[in-house]
């Protein structure tokens, strides 16, 4: 390795992470993100939360909304236990450093990097790619950009985004490399839980996701304890009882996705899951998993309704995050122009 490679190690520890602002959370943004987003928050660790609705707009986006669901997801944020004053909260258009320190990386990054991004391939296949939007192709070098404008070094995501930051540190990399600096961080995906990957309640081998067509294949925050519970107790499943041990879930994608969700729910692993549930029918797990879930859910959902109800505050409090992200972001991306050999020589 060249002296240029960092480790994160040589940066102070700080957390960045995101979430799109392009339909309502769900059950797997909350396990998968919000929840862990909580605990690194509540671990006294630096943690910067942006709502990135410059990524959300790379497929379209009826104004409104963008500008309903930007509210609601900081609503969620609050109401999963982020405290604004603990962490930086904030959506991405608010601070220009990211799209600038992005167009930069749009000439670091190459093309082929990006066309080998799976969820690129994903999200055009089947489709006319040549109709896909540039943003979209480009999408992870915005991405690169929320992190680094930050020299932030562990990133807590679901599995879907592991690619996305393994790009983000060959960007890192490439840019240290070119420019002979060790300006950069090379960030690490931090990945963990019962729940990196919470699965579709219709498909197994699907992931929960905000754009599924189909309602009933995902819990989302906003639903009440009925359809919480109904959506549980609806959810595809096999015939047969739980086994005992985790191998035993190999090969049954949907018995094993409701025991992950149970794991996670409950902090427990999918091992004491499967121990406690042991030979026990999908008629008596499925009550429990749906008795757990309000449990665990319907404070966040009530929390999350009575902050919507003051949009004006809601505003307020991402707009103070973003002020104090800028003061963070701001020194940084200038000091990339100056190494990149831009004159910076306006008056202010
Ligand atoms: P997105 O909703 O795509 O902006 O994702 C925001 C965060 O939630 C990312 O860290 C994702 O990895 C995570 N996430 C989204 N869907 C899931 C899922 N089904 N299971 C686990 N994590 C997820
Ligand atoms: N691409 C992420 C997703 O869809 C969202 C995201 C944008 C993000 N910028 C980020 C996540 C920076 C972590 C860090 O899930």
């Amino acid at each position: 390795m060249s002296d240029a490679v960092q480790t994160p190690q040589t940066f102070p520890t700080r957390i960045f992470s995101g979430i799109q602002p392009s339909g309502g959370l769900t059950l797997g943004n909350y396990l998968g993100a919000l929840k862990r987003f909580v605990e690194k928050q509540d671990e006294g660790i630096e943690t910067i939360y942006c709502l990135v609705d410059m990524h959300a707009i790379t497929v379209w986006q009826d104004p409104e909304k963008l500008r309903q669901q930007t509210r609601e997801a900081a609503a969620g944020f609050i109401a999963a236990g982020i405290d604004p004053a603990r962490s930086i909260l904030f959506n991405q258009s608010q601070v220009t450093a990211h799209v600038e320190l992005a167009w930069i990386f749009n000439c670091i990054a190459r093309m082929g990097w990006m066309s080998r991004m799976t969820q690129w391939k994903d999200k055009t296949a089947g489709k006319d790619a040549e109709a896909a939007s540039l943003g979209l192709f480009a999408y992870p070098s915005l991405m690169a950009a929320d992190i680094l404008a930050y020299k932030a070094t562990h990133v807590p995501v679901g599995e879907d985004q592991k690619q996305h930051l393994e790009l983000c540190r060959d960007i890192a990399i490439k840019f240290n490399n070119d420019y002979k600096v060790n300006f950069f961080p090379v960030v690490e995906p931090v990945i963990e839980g019962a729940a990196t990957r919470v699965m579709s309640l219709r498909d197994g081998t699907k992931k929960m996701s905000k754009s599924d067509p189909s309602d009933q294949s995902r819990i989302n925050l906003t639903d009440d304890a009925d359809t919480i519970s109904k959506k549980i107790r609806k959810a595809k499943t096999d015939m047969d009882p739980l086994p005992d041990n985790v191998a035993g879930l190999k090969d049954r994608p949907e018995a094993r996705n409701l025991v992950n969700i149970y794991a996670a729910l409950a902090g427990h692993t999918a091992a004491q899951v499967v121990q406690d549930y042991a030979g026990a029918q999908f008629g008596t797990f499925k009550p429990a998993l749906a008795d757990l879930a309000v449990a665990k859910l319907s404070p966040i959902t009530s929390e999350m309704s009575r902050l919507m109800k003051d949009p004006a505050e809601i505003d307020r409090i991402i707009g103070e995050g973003a002020a104090r992200a800028d003061a963070i972001a701001r020194p940084i991306v200038d000091q990339v122009y100056d190494i990149i050999g831009m004159i910076r020589s306006r008056q202010v």
